[in-house]
């Protein structure tokens, strides 16, 4: 009888016909919570509707509205490196050395002084070339300047077809990342590159550099500056035809059939030294070996 008993509460609780409630409601009541719930969960849409809606009209297709205050900008080299950084190649054997050629064909295609001037205009050297809004006037598209592929004199494949990568006096391409904004110098200082010997551990507390191996480099554009016309870099699609200003260094006379370990980095009196914590910025190291016996 009393199991009989706790089914007749169960069932009553579900549906009780005595006060007409169901799961211990009434329906008004019920109809109440779920027509709450309604414009409870309608009003949080919209709320979030309208936020999103207000934060999107703040945003500028062209320009990031935040930006990490990345003030040293990555370098890298051209032809890619791989992995471990290293060019190493035999000067007899053309398989060796004919992809880097291949591949500064590749990456230096866009810099075609035809496909230059054809894109880009011939801006006033020495100075920055600034395009600003002028208030909810967008200046878009902005222009860019040519780099012309001759300025790389030696080091366009132009003239030295395989880039003295034959001869044993390899060209190195060089840019630096882009960085939205970026103002590199001032005073009319243009940043420029330097390579050198890299300082690399062979012990505890023991260094090393193959200075003596380096030998005499030739950069270009002359002195290997980044002119500041190309500068500040407005983004992808505000700038839509911008050309990465370049250096190439050539190395005239480095010793062969041995490991050289070489670092480059950027000198401008604007952009902070890269710190130790950050290896990459604003310097890149390699390792170049050309070998001359078979
Ligand atoms: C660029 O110039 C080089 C050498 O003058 C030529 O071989 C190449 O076909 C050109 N590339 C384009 C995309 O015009
Ligand atoms: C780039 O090359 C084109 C075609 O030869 C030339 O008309 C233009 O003046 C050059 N630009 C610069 C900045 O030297
Ligand atoms: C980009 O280059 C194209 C030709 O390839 C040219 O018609 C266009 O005007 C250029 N745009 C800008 C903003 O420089
Ligand atoms: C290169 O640097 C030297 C010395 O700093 C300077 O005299 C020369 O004018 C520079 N050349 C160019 C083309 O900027
Ligand atoms: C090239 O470097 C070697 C030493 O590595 C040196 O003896 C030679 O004089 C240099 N040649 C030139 C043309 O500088």
């Amino acid at each position: 009888m009393a199991k009989d008993g706790e089914k007749g509460e169960w069932k009553e609780f579900i549906w009780n016909p005595r006060t007409r409630e169901f799961l211990g409601r009434t329906a008004s009541s019920w109809g109440l919570i779920l027509l709450f719930y309604l414009i409870f969960y309608i009003f949080l849409a919209g709320l979030f509707a309208l936020t999103m809606y207000v934060m999107l009209q703040t945003l500028d297709d062209h320009k990031p509205t935040w930006q990490d205050r990345l003030s040293t900008p990555g370098m890298v080299i051209r032809p890619k490196a791989d992995e471990s950084f290293e060019i190493v190649y035999n000067i007899h054997n053309t398989e060796s050395w004919d992809m880097y050629a291949q591949a500064l064909d590749k990456f230096l295609a866009p810099y075609n002084n035809s496909i230059q001037a054809q894109k880009n205009d011939e801006c006033h050297p020495d100075q920055y070339f600034v395009q600003e809004d002028s208030g909810d006037v967008k200046n878009n598209p902005k222009r860019s300047c040519q780099f012309n592929r001759t300025f790389l004199g030696d080091c366009s494949g132009i003239d030295e077809r395989y880039y003295g990568y034959q001869q044993g006096k390899p060209c190195i391409i060089i840019k630096l990342n882009r960085v939205i904004g970026l103002l590199p110098g001032k005073n009319g200082q243009a940043p420029y590159v330097t390579c050198g010997a890299k300082r690399y551990k062979v012990g505890k507390d023991e260094w090393k550099e193959d200075s003596d191996k380096i030998g005499e480099l030739v950069y270009f554009p002359p002195n290997g500056t980044f002119n500041l016309m190309y500068y500040p870099y407005y983004g992808k699609k505000a700038q839509v035809n911008y050309s990465q200003p370049l250096v190439a260094v050539k190395f005239m006379n480095i010793t062969a059939n041995q490991d050289v370990n070489i670092e480059c980095k950027i000198n401008a009196n604007n952009i902070p030294i890269g710190s130790e914590r950050d290896k990459f910025a604003g310097r890149v190291s390699f390792k170049l070996r050309i070998n001359t016996v078979n």
